[in-house]
């Protein structure tokens, strides 16, 4: 489908809501570092425009979009706000600081929405966006505006709306898939439809932004492109309420390894920070990429069947359309064993983009050693993984438990037990558990400290990498007495550590938003 605008390059700007919609995701809650580090991965990778989250929902996460608006240069920092006068002051009071800053403002639009959400009429929601997106210019001279649901709303209504908010002053019109109900060439018309019937369209941002129910997110943001859109809206590793949204990887390596076909778009974005930022927030969210997924799952590059493997060795276009490198993955070479020391530490973290202090270096340096000692040769995935651990464990300075000491006694003739000692509040809390396995017995000796409000309801465990001396992943959920799910991660040499480590930062996560919502924030 033609763009309506003339031939020639037009530059696609990258929208990142990891830190807002992706946040949104089930179980995935960030601390204010662990975002503050995924913001500044987000300026690396050179995104446009990073929504760094929805100031009014509590104080933590106004905390965090002002230090990230005050602290992350580059990208514009954007605030989501309804419409709303609080909504919007508080956004504005979260970015105001930023360089560039942005206030997204949003209401719902289609009629089941109107009808059974906000119960107001169609000329209620345009008096109500027009107020909002006004007084939001007002404060802001970089306003965006989404009508929710516009995939579902009539189109010469949805089109009333953007008329309305461009008048008020929206630089930026941003088209949501809210429930991942539009099909590719249906949302493209769509978009296309908007230039038509509100020719002011052209002289402003048209965005997407769409979600993953039916696993067309990404389609459905290309098709938005070829019509028309110059912003689409998504997240690393396409994370997001229910399915998710559109993954960044995924539209920024379509328009790239098929220029041939979209010829006339391209993004600013540093495609080797792509693998990078992809762990990153896996480590971070306790979310696992899958290992088929696109771009950035494990099996990606992994040409695994022997004709496959064959062709690949002879040339590699045969079977590879991109190459790991563009993404960034530098493959799996040994890099270090256990007499590096921690200039190559240092070298190698900084290759990656982690600033770093030299404590933290030689924090890495020794659990890359103790690591080689056991495992040999230590991997570039072990070295992420040790790294995002630091970088994130360094980021729980507040937290309310810390694990002391972990004691197993495991056997086919005994029952595995564990005594576990955390540091709660400055005092030390011994629990013992018996369990099914020694796993099972470190989760009962933990609860036997923080009693059943908090419960263990998903493991995985993976090896990072090598045999059965690897660096063991261990990402899992827990659910509070609320129903409230919280996921976290940890990695360790050793699987049990591994597993008490990644318990007590869930249990950790559980417990802060809980003060949270007792404070009333
Ligand atoms: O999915 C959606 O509609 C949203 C809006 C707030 C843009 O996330
Ligand atoms: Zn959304």
């Amino acid at each position: 489908m033609a763009s309506p605008y003339p031939s020639g390059q037009r530059k696609i700007l990258i929208f990142d809501t990891t830190l807002r919609d992706g946040e949104q995701s089930p179980g995935a809650s960030l601390t204010m570092n662990e975002k503050l580090m995924i913001a500044r991965q987000l300026a690396r990778l050179n995104v446009d425009v990073i929504e760094a989250g929805f100031p009014i929902a509590s104080e933590g996460e106004f905390n965090a979009v002002r230090q990230i608006a005050q602290q992350v240069k580059g990208p514009i920092i954007c605030g989501l706000a309804r419409a709303t006068k609080g909504d919007i002051d508080a956004a504005w009071n979260a970015i105001k600081h930023s360089e560039k800053p942005r206030i997204h403002t949003f209401i719902a639009t289609s009629q089941i929405h109107l009808e059974k959400k906000l119960r107001k009429s169609k000329e209620e929601i345009i008096a109500i966006t027009e107020e909002a997106v006004a007084y939001a210019k007002s404060l802001s001279k970089d306003v965006e505006f989404s009508p929710e649901d516009a995939a579902r709303t009539d189109l010469t209504y949805m089109c009333d709306v953007v008329r309305a908010a461009i008048k008020a002053g929206a630089t930026t019109v941003n088209i949501p898939d809210t429930v991942g109900y539009a099909e590719p060439e249906e949302f493209g018309s769509r978009i296309r439809k908007i230039f038509e019937l509100v020719p002011e369209a052209k002289h402003i941002v048209i965005s997407c932004h769409c979600h993953n129910d039916l696993g067309l997110a990404v389609a459905n943001s290309l098709a938005a492109i070829q019509n028309g859109a110059t912003q689409v809206e998504c997240t690393v590793n396409g994370i997001g309420e229910r399915a998710g949204n559109a993954s960044m990887e995924e539209i920024v390596m379509n328009l790239r390894t098929r220029k041939d076909y979209f010829r006339n778009f391209s993004t600013g974005i540093n495609t080797k920070e792509i693998y990078k930022a992809s762990r990153m927030v896996a480590d971070f969210t306790g979310i696992a990429v899958q290992r088929n997924k696109a771009i950035v799952g494990a099996n990606a590059f992994a040409h695994e069947a022997g004709i496959h493997q064959h062709g690949v060795l002879s040339d590699k276009s045969t079977y590879e359309i991109m190459t790991p490198e563009e993404v960034g993955w530098m493959g799996e070479g040994i890099v270090m064993g256990k007499h590096s020391g921690k200039h190559a530490t240092e070298a190698i973290l900084k290759e990656m983009g982690y600033g770093f202090s030299a404590e933290q270096v030689d924090l890495v340096t020794t659990r890359i050693k103790t690591l080689a000692d056991k495992q040999k040769q230590v991997m570039r995935d072990d070295i992420i993984a040790i790294a995002n651990d630091i970088a994130g464990a360094l980021a729980e300075e507040q937290n309310i438990i810390q694990l002391e000491e972990v004691r197993v006694s495991t056997g086919n003739k005994v029952q595995p037990t564990a005594h576990v000692t955390l540091i709660m509040r400055g005092q030390l809390k011994t629990g013992e558990g018996r369990g099914v396995g020694p796993v099972d017995a470190v989760s009962k000796a933990i609860s036997a400290i923080i009693g059943p409000s908090i419960s263990l309801k998903e493991y995985n465990l993976k090896a990072i990498t090598g045999g059965t001396n690897a660096l063991a992943n261990v990402s899992i959920t827990v659910e509070d007495d609320k129903g409230n799910v919280f996921s976290s991660e940890a990695v360790d040499e050793d699987v049990i550590m591994a597993s008490a480590k990644a318990l007590v930062k869930g249990i950790n996560r559980a417990i802060s938003t809980s003060i949270q919502r007792q404070a009333g924030l």
